[in-house]
């Protein structure tokens, strides 16, 4: 990286300065003039700590919350162009991955940055395979749960308990500990979200298969009753495997942010990954699948959208599975979800929720409500209906997603590691409240009579950040 070199003036020059790629900035309280090099189309937040009122200035801070203007890391992992609603992994279109690739193969190119090879493939897909079992002791903790809990809160729980399986997985810097932590990750996160799945219904756990591809041994994990040799209709095991892949990875979303946020202290990566399992659980982020099949079970018939869409635009509604922090445009994962909810519901039975969800597409995209705001379906939109007819119940949408998207949390992991220019994530703050204040004894107290409770009704929450 080129070295950065800021000039000082006391006046603002009369003519542009001589180096391209930068920024020139006036502090108009001083009337000095900054130069901050530009790289990549970002200014250094920390080159704006030189501008100081005075000595004991602090220095200025960017003011960002909710991450919405800054860049927190370099990554070569996922590209995205909300604008134009391009995604690619590696360099590789999600069109292109979802026509050919398989979920492990995509696991692999986030992980090690190529595809792999065909013996790559090979040990790593046996690597997988061969990490599926869990502790028994896993499911002795799991059975501790209620019966209703939630299986997002259980598989939250169970992902955090991994890390006490796996004490050297504390070794982060050490290869052999990271390969292995991916390989159990990715291979245990179907059987704990299974045996969440079956804990809630009451039903015995069912052991891995080795036999069945990923996708099929995670739908063999929650749907075998008692078939000696499970076998799913290879048309769904396809489609899951394709909703896999379009979950893998999505650049610095909330949960992996998390994940990376959590993962610079230097913790191990189970602890890492399950604070990107608690960031997904949010309807904002992953629980938002598992609240557009609400929204749409609530409608009820096509009839009845444009009176939901007026109740959007009066604000008491929000459309869930609309609208996203990075794609201005429809997101391309949705569109390829859109094919394969025709070809799951072929392979199923026909869902009275595809017809009012076709509904509310047509009519928001032809809203100027939605256009203005740049509202198009998010891939949440539609991933709920596939769950739906493959047989997984609405709580356990966010778990399915949570599965693929582990290998994205991995690969953002290691990459975070493998950075010098990170160090532990510490953001900063503009303070807002009060200062020396002297200590009151209670019997000099004074102030408004009302005791602070809990508040009679919950107030509602706002709506807002992604
Ligand atoms: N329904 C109605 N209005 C919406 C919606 C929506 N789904 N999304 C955004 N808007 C409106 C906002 O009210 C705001 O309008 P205003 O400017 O008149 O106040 C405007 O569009 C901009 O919205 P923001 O909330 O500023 O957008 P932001 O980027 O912060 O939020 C988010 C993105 C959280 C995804 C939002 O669009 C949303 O809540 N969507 C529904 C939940 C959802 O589907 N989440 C899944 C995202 S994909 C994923 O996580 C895998």
């Amino acid at each position: 990286m080129a070295t950065r070199q800021q000039t000082q003036t006391e006046a603002p020059p009369a003519e542009a300065p001589s180096k391209p790629d930068s920024l020139t900035v006036t502090d108009n309280r001083t009337g000095r003039t900054y130069e901050l090099e530009v790289t990549d189309g970002t200014v250094r937040a920390m080159d704006l700590r030189q501008i100081k009122v005075d000595d004991d200035d602090f220095g200025l801070m960017a003011y960002d919350p909710a991450f919405t203007n800054t860049a927190s890391c370099r990554s070569a992992i996922t590209y995205i162009d909300g604008d134009a609603g391009i995604l690619e992994h590696r360099g590789y279109s999600i069109e292109s991955l979802c026509g050919h690739a398989t979920y492990l193969e995509v696991a692999y190119l986030l992980i090690f940055g190529e595809l792999p090879t065909k013996p790559q493939l090979e040990r790593w897909t046996y690597d997988v395979t061969h990490h599926t079992f869990v502790h028994e002791d896993i499911k002795k903790f799991l059975e501790g749960f209620r019966y209703d809990s939630h299986p997002m809160g259980m598989l939250l729980a169970s992902v955090g308990a991994l890390s006490t399986f796996y004490p050297d997985a504390k070794q982060i810097d050490d290869p052999e500990e990271r390969y292995m932590a991916a390989i159990r990750l990715i291979a245990k996160m179907p059987t704990l979200a299974a045996f969440a799945y079956r804990h809630n219904q009451g039903l015995p756990y069912v052991y891995p298969d080795n036999e069945l591809s990923y996708a099929g041994n995670f739908l063999a994990m929650m749907f075998n009753m008692n078939e000696r040799q499970y076998r799913p209709d290879p048309r769904l095991e396809r489609a899951l495997d394709v909703l896999f892949i379009l979950h893998a990875d999505h650049e610095q979303n909330c949960s992996t942010n998390a994940v990376r946020g959590v993962g610079s202290s230097q913790v191990d990566p189970y602890s890492a990954v399950t604070a990107g399992v608690a960031a997904l659980y949010g309807p904002l982020h992953g629980g938002a699948n598992e609240a557009v099949l609400r929204m749409l079970r609530r409608i009820e018939t096509p009839e009845n959208v444009p009176e939901f869409l007026e109740g959007v635009k009066r604000r008491e509604e929000r459309l869930m599975g609309f609208g996203h922090r990075v794609y201005k445009n429809y997101d391309p994962r949705a569109r390829i979800i859109r094919k394969s909810v025709d070809e799951v519901i072929e392979a199923t039975a026909d869902n009275p929720l595809v017809d009012i969800a076709s509904e509310l597409e047509k009519r928001a995209l032809d809203d100027e409500f939605f256009t203005e705001r740049k509202l198009y379906p998010n891939v949440d939109f539609y991933s709920g209906l596939i769950y739906e007819a493959l047989g997984i119940p609405t709580t356990m949408f966010t778990v399915v997603f949570a599965i693929p998207r582990t290998a994205g949390w991995i690969a953002q992991w290691m990459e975070l590691n493998d950075d010098s220019e990170q160090k532990i994530a510490r953001p900063r703050q503009v303070y807002t409240g009060e200062r020396d204040r002297k200590y009151m004894p209670m019997s000099k107290r004074e102030g408004p009579e009302k005791i602070i409770g809990p508040p009679a009704r919950r107030p509602k929450r706002p709506r807002r950040g992604a």
